[in-house]
């Protein structure tokens, strides 16, 4: 039978992440996803994933550390993300690095070892090569703060009262069981290539508008609509032209996203006076109450405008989300080659067979002939 999409497909075991799509549930490692993002910080739902369990306080403390050592870049890195060309989307100037420090680094380091490498930096080469488009000074990282502020100081020089709501966003769009970009980490790592590769291959994955990609769609469709009154022309106009509707939509979800759910309270009560977020809700209300297609909002929606908010460039969003989602990419690779098998699934093949091979010299001028 052919799963067109591989929807509902099962590829293996995993205790990292239960996705309950009929009732709107997340958990990590049974914990929901709410509760982490209210009460833990980026590190401990990071070690959580990567170990199975929930630091305690010394274990959280040497982690930390470690973590924070492994935020500074080479000279040689910092100038190479000098030297790259100005106006490169995001995703790929991760994906520049990763290839790069993928071929010069320890082969034979610990899986979870060079994870916690990955995610440390991933906020450094985001930093620094705005920095450098902004024709400004990086900032190098410090050590005294925790992950999400570091990174929010390295962008903007400053530190933010309301940074606890952004590491609260990270903290939701870290980990979504096997979604496109984990499965492409996973066919990836199950060849037995190295890790750097697996991520590079999931972020292509996660860059496209119908998965992470999204994000960076929603701010300029919101400002397509302009504002609350014209919801409704441009969903019916959206839905004539067979256009999706960005931030709209799930595989798994058949109901309310949580994450969608818990942004969309935060913007509420912090950002309530923001104008995207006024005809994002208006658009959610048009929706779900008609019943549009069966769609609900997805953390993308919500995501994109806490993240214009905080003074990211739009651009960068999907990397924003990447930021996060290492570490359930690296997390599921860890646990996926601990009992690999090589990910290879096959094709109904519908062609013809036999065809008889026509040499180019009796081939038609209109290519008829040709196969
Ligand atoms: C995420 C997504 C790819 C899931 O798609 P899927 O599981 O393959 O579901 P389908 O695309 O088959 O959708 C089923 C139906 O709902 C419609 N639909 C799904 N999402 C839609 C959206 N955002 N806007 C308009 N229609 C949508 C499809 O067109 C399809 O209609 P049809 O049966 O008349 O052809 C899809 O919802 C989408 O493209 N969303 C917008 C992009 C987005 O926000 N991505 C981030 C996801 S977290």
């Amino acid at each position: 039978m052919i799963r067109k999409g591989l929807e509902g497909v099962k590829i293996c075991k995993s205790s990292i992440c239960f996705l309950d799509g009929e009732n709107g549930r997340l958990y990590y490692r049974g914990i929901p996803v709410e509760e982490l993002a209210e009460k833990s910080s980026f590190e401990e739902t990071a070690y959580l994933l990567w170990f199975g369990k929930l630091p305690t306080k010394i274990e959280l403390e040497n982690f930390r550390k470690k973590m924070a050592e492994c935020r500074e870049l080479s000279d040689e890195s910092v100038r190479m993300l000098h030297n790259l060309p100005k106006g490169l989307h995001y995703i790929d100037v991760l994906k520049i690095f990763l290839s790069i420090q993928g071929s010069t680094d320890e082969v034979d380091e610990d899986l979870e070892d060079k994870a916690i490498k990955i995610a440390s930096v991933f906020p450094t080469i985001l930093a620094y090569y705005y920095r450098y488009s902004q024709g400004k000074e990086i900032i190098r990282p410090r050590k005294d703060l925790s992950h999400v502020e570091n990174f929010y100081y390295m962008m903007f020089g400053d530190t933010n009262g309301k940074v606890h709501l952004l590491e609260s966003t990270f903290i939701l769009l870290m980990e979504q069981d096997i979604n496109a970009s984990t499965f492409a980490a996973l066919v990836i790592a199950s060849t037995l290539s190295d890790m750097y590769s697996s991520i590079v291959g999931a972020l292509g994955a996660l860059k496209g508008p119908l998965h992470g990609g999204a994000s960076e769609k929603v701010p300029p469709m919101l400002e397509e609509i302009g504002n609350e009154d014209r919801v409704e022309a441009f969903v019916q106009k959206c839905l004539s032209e067979k256009r999706k509707i960005m931030g709209f939509g799930h595989r798994v979800y058949r109901t309310f996203d949580p994450r969608a759910v818990y942004l969309k309270k935060v913007l509420q009560e912090h950002f309530s006076e923001s104008r995207l977020f006024k005809i994002a809700q208006r658009l959610e209300e048009y929706i779900v109450s008609n019943r549009i297609k069966n769609i609900y909002p997805n953390v993308d929606l919500y995501s994109s405008i806490l993240f214009e908010e905080f003074g990211f460039p739009r651009n960068m969003f999907t990397a924003l989300f990447a930021t996060a989602r290492v570490v359930g990419w690296t997390a599921h690779v860890i646990e996926y080659v601990n009992d690999n098998k090589l990910i290879r699934p096959t094709s109904e093949y519908v062609g013809p067979l036999n065809v008889e091979y026509i040499s180019i010299e009796r081939r038609d001028e209109d290519g008829q002939n040709s196969c």
